[in-house]
């Protein structure tokens, strides 16, 4: 297996530097040879060996294209497609299609060996092997390793990632319930693997995201939380306006928390001007009639609207919303809409705290590190059983598949923004000045801004409506 610090010198070697991820790639492949193909690959005055250097990398975007494409198609959680809660059995049928699918995306970089077959027989012993498996258990030793317990089809197996190896940060940040391939040596004696190489589902290198052929912006915000007295009504008339103006925009997402709910939290009603949950969607509906009939408006639900809080969430039932435009769409929480072809997965993000206890570094503060996390695991809620409510069913639609353009989430209050591997993430904030709570938590809060995304560049701008700012 190669080191990182002997990939690192060999292409310093070349006065060259050398990007974490072609490193993390030539270990994958284990192949000393690919150092000289990238090094003879790098164009002139390449200072760092970026993905792109890499042979055979070629950009494709994932899925299927959507040729003539319509303007708008939400392509999953379309409203009415989320199964009502099943037997507790189904779970089963869950996890199973969670692992065949995750695992399926790390095909060509794991040759995975069954579990039970490693375990039982004793040709693995002492030799290298791979293979791929859910975490079902995660502990750190006194020494500071990490020891997780893997389980395919087929058996489990006790793991062990030492804090001496490269790669290390990555054993750390394993999430119970994710599925990971791991390359490394299995012990003398069969009851412990010794991991050298953790590979996640991760985003392909070769992704390469669409964009529009024709012109066309979208505005994505989030956390509007009507009915809150810290719902921010004069940055919102001040937004209103503006979107009013900007004859660029033919659609508006919300990524959830569209009404600040009825007993959420304890003491709620001290905080709420309007008591009543159909006042609070009425009252959404009147401000969204007041944006022009052009503008496609896409609703997704949160975990303060008034549905079920077991993801996927359903989309905001008619009689909540009886008075709202016709422009008006609603969504379930995941759904994937495409907006001219521009793919863009649009989840609330109740998975943020429970990935935040457990991610070491990860904070509200960067709510846009966490959807990193969630881009190489494939998953938008990797943790079952914490704060993340998850419905059974057949299939896990929490899985991020295909790749989506844009990921958009909200939840944290905070706005941030990055990209990985062509993805663009979006959190877009809140319309909800800092709470009794959140001042509590110390949380700072990001409140009323607007993400406008260019769905013919993939590039974004920021508006804030906060007072004097705008
Ligand atoms: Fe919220
Ligand atoms: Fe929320």
């Amino acid at each position: 297996m190669l080191c990182e610090e002997e990939i690192v010198s060999r292409f310093l070697a070349t006065r060259l530097n050398v990007s974490p991820e072609v490193v993390a790639y030539i270990r994958e492949q284990d192949d000393p040879s690919l150092i000289d193909r990238i090094i003879a690959a790098a164009p002139e005055g390449t200072v760092v060996v970026s993905a792109d250097a890499i042979p055979a990398v070629k950009k494709v975007r994932d899925g299927t294209r959507f040729l003539p494409d319509p303007a708008y198609e939400v392509l999953k959680g379309k409203e009415n497609s989320a199964e009502s809660i099943r037997d507790f059995e189904e779970y089963v049928s869950y996890f199973r299609h969670r692992y065949t699918k995750l695992s399926s995306f790390m095909r060509g970089r794991v040759q995975p060996v069954p579990i039970e077959a490693l375990a039982r027989t004793g040709r693995y012993r002492e030799e290298e092997a791979s293979f791929v498996g859910m975490i079902s258990e995660v502990r750190s030793t006194a020494k500071g390793n990490k020891i997780v317990m893997m389980e395919d089809t087929t058996g489990t197996i006790r793991v062990l990632f030492n804090k001496s190896r490269d790669g290390f940060a990555e054993a750390e940040k394993i999430l119970p319930d994710e599925v990971i391939g791991v390359k490394g040596k299995l012990s003398s004696d069969g009851n412990i693997f010794f991991a050298d190489t953790l590979i996640r589902p991760d985003i392909p290198l070769t992704n390469a995201p669409f964009m529009s052929e024709s012109p066309g912006k979208a505005v994505l915000i989030s956390d509007v939380h009507v009915g809150s007295d810290t719902f921010l009504e004069e940055e919102w008339h001040r937004f209103a306006d503006w979107i009013a103006g900007r004859e660029d925009v033919s659609y508006l997402l919300v990524a959830g928390d569209l009404v600040d709910g009825i007993g959420i939290y304890p003491g709620q009603d001290k905080e709420l001007v309007i008591k009543n949950i159909y006042g609070q969607y009425a009252r959404l509906g009147e401000m969204l009639s007041a944006i022009p009939s052009r503008i496609r408006i896409i609703l997704a639900p949160g975990n303060h609207d008034v549905v079920r809080g077991a993801e996927p969430q359903p989309a905001i039932p008619p009689k909540f919303r009886e008075d709202y435009p016709e422009n008006c769409e609603f969504v379930e929480n995941p759904a994937l809409v495409s907006l001219q072809g521009v793919r863009i997965l649009m989840y609330h993000g109740r998975s943020f705290d429970d990935m935040i206890g457990m991610i070491p570094g990860a904070s509200y503060r960067h709510p846009e590190e966490i959807m990193e996390e969630m881009l190489k695991r494939r998953h938008l809620a990797p943790t079952y059983g914490m704060r993340t409510p998850i419905a059974p069913a057949k299939e896990d639609v929490l899985i991020i598949d295909p790749v989506p353009e844009v990921l958009f989430t909200g939840h944290v209050h905070i706005c941030g923004i990055k990209r990985y591997r062509g993805v663009l993430m979006i959190n877009a904030g809140t319309w909800q000045s800092q709470t009794a709570f959140q001042k509590q938590m110390n949380v700072e809060p990001t409140p009323a801004r607007a993400v406008v995304l260019d769905l013919a560049t993939l590039e974004y701008e920021m508006v804030d409506f906060l007072k004097n700012q705008a």
